[in-house]
């Protein structure tokens, strides 16, 4: 274990309490798993933490139109261009500690240690879209990419649109853009860092835990990300006929349950075939309402998720054709009828190849060899990636388990993280291929 006197101060101990600190805020018992719904309280207590610590670190704060936090050292100001590194504190009903929270820790002990290199830390709301039943909202938002019609029209668990619960977390809909009308490009010095000026940031660097096998498997600690999976949501219902369970008979029922029982295993197979065609291919029902819901009724509707992912926007495309198919080919043989409604879609992201390799070149001078390594999971770097250099570095998941409270990461990983993205940011300080 390297001492931090030798290597700038990083410290893994303190990256643990603050991610065991980090975890206390929550709505759900530890044994149950994490969870903590954006604007929910445990949210705000977690974001305040978060704060107070790298106040305590001599940093600043300042909360965008979107509720999204943005925290420089006090010395830095907010018009000096800077390398921005940051994730999410929302999590996943009965999430993990790591998911999101690594990737808000790392550079917060960086601010704390290296208050010299120009770093902003951002804290994005609503990246899981477990909240507000879309995902990359505050990151979306902030790059002008959504505005406040549709932030006006998503609702949580509370029938609250975000813009509502989010008004005392300093969500401000007179300053985010309207739909569609982004306003990109220079903006005046007191806006900064209300929306996003690429011209402002050097790159963003994105900590993640991997959520997957291979970085454990191989004993390899961190890897560079050059890729990120593109991903289609759909939101399909399927509609029969609902009937007494007892006086109806097997033959002619139009049962929506039955149906959409067929249609997610044949789903699941459209999904291996896919991957067996391009890998990190992956295609998954993730949730199931069915109505009535009674035990004694045949079920007449039932609505189910889609979640499908690729690394070519081709399969995508094609993949979409096939899931389309399937819904109509399905329920029709069945005197079904199904509806399939696409509610988000987002391109498969490639990142900065040479910040890619700095990182490499960064954990190489620390001892390490690190890979560079496509993502299957979604993140806010992929909302940023078409506007300013863009990367992440994964840290190892055990046994590549996530979304789930067994999910873990080692805390000298996680240093060896911060070590190397320190590393780069003081090798390119205005970024990689900018003059020193
Ligand atoms: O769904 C994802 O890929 C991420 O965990 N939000
Ligand atoms: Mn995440
Ligand atoms: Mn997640």
């Amino acid at each position: 274990m390297t001492t931090s006197q030798e290597t700038g101060m990083i410290d893994e101990g303190r990256i643990a309490a603050d991610i065991e600190a980090i975890a206390a805020f929550s709505e759900s018992p530890p044994e149950v798993g994490y969870s903590r719904p954006t604007f929910s309280e445990p949210w705000r207590r977690a974001r305040d933490y978060v704060i107070a610590q790298a106040e305590k670190a001599g940093a600043e704060h300042r909360i965008d139109s979107a509720g999204n936090v943005h925290i420089r050292h006090a010395s830095l100001g907010w018009t000096r261009r800077v390398w921005l590194s940051g994730s999410h504190i929302d999590s996943v009903p009965s999430g993990g500690k790591y998911d999101g929270v690594m990737g808000v820790v790392v550079p917060l002990e960086i601010i704390r240690c290296r208050p010299d290199l120009p770093l902003e830390l951002v804290i994005f709301a609503e990246e899981e879209g477990t909240t507000f039943e879309l995902g990359l909202l505050g990151s979306r938002a902030w790059a002008g990419v959504i505005g406040s019609d549709l932030l006006g029209s998503l609702k949580n668990r509370f029938g609250q649109s975000y813009l509502e619960a989010g008004r005392q977390a300093g969500v401000d809909p007179s300053r985010l853009s309207r739909d569609g009308v982004v306003p990109t490009g220079p903006h005046p010095d007191d806006e900064a860092p209300f929306r996003l000026d690429p011209s402002r940031y050097a790159g963003l660097v994105e900590v993640h835990a991997e959520q997957g096998l291979s970085l454990w498997d191989s004993r390899t600690p961190i890897a560079a990300v050059r890729r990120i999976n593109g991903r289609r949501q759909y939101d399909l219902t399927i509609a029969g006929q609902a009937n007494h369970a007892g006086s109806t008979g097997m033959e002619g029922r139009r049962d929506a349950l039955a149906g959409a029982a067929e249609l997610v295993v044949s789903l699941e197979a459209l999904g291996k075939r896919l991957d067996r065609e391009l890998p990190y291919t992956v295609l998954t029902v993730g949730s199931l309402e069915v109505s009535p819901n009674a035990v004694n009724v045949i079920p007449g509707m039932v609505r189910l998720s889609i979640d499908f992912r690729a690394q070519e926007e081709e399969l995508l495309e094609r993949g979409e054709r096939e899931i389309r198919h399937l819904a109509e080919e399905t329920a029709s043989k069945r005197r079904l009828e199904a509806t399939t409604k696409r509610s988000e879609r987002i391109e498969p992201s490639p990142l900065d190849e040479g910040i890619c390799r700095s990182l490499q070149d960064s954990a190489k001078a620390l001892g390490v060899e690190i890979p560079i390594v496509p993502s299957g999971a979604l993140h806010d770097a992929a909302v940023l990636s078409p506007l300013i250099p863009t990367a992440m570095i994964f840290v190892a998941s055990r046994d590549g388990v996530s979304h789930n409270p067994e999910e873990y990461s080692r805390s000298e990983d996680i240093a060896l993280a911060a070590r190397t993205l320190a590393g780069t940011i003081a090798s390119f300080p205005g970024g990689i291929g900018a003059q020193k």
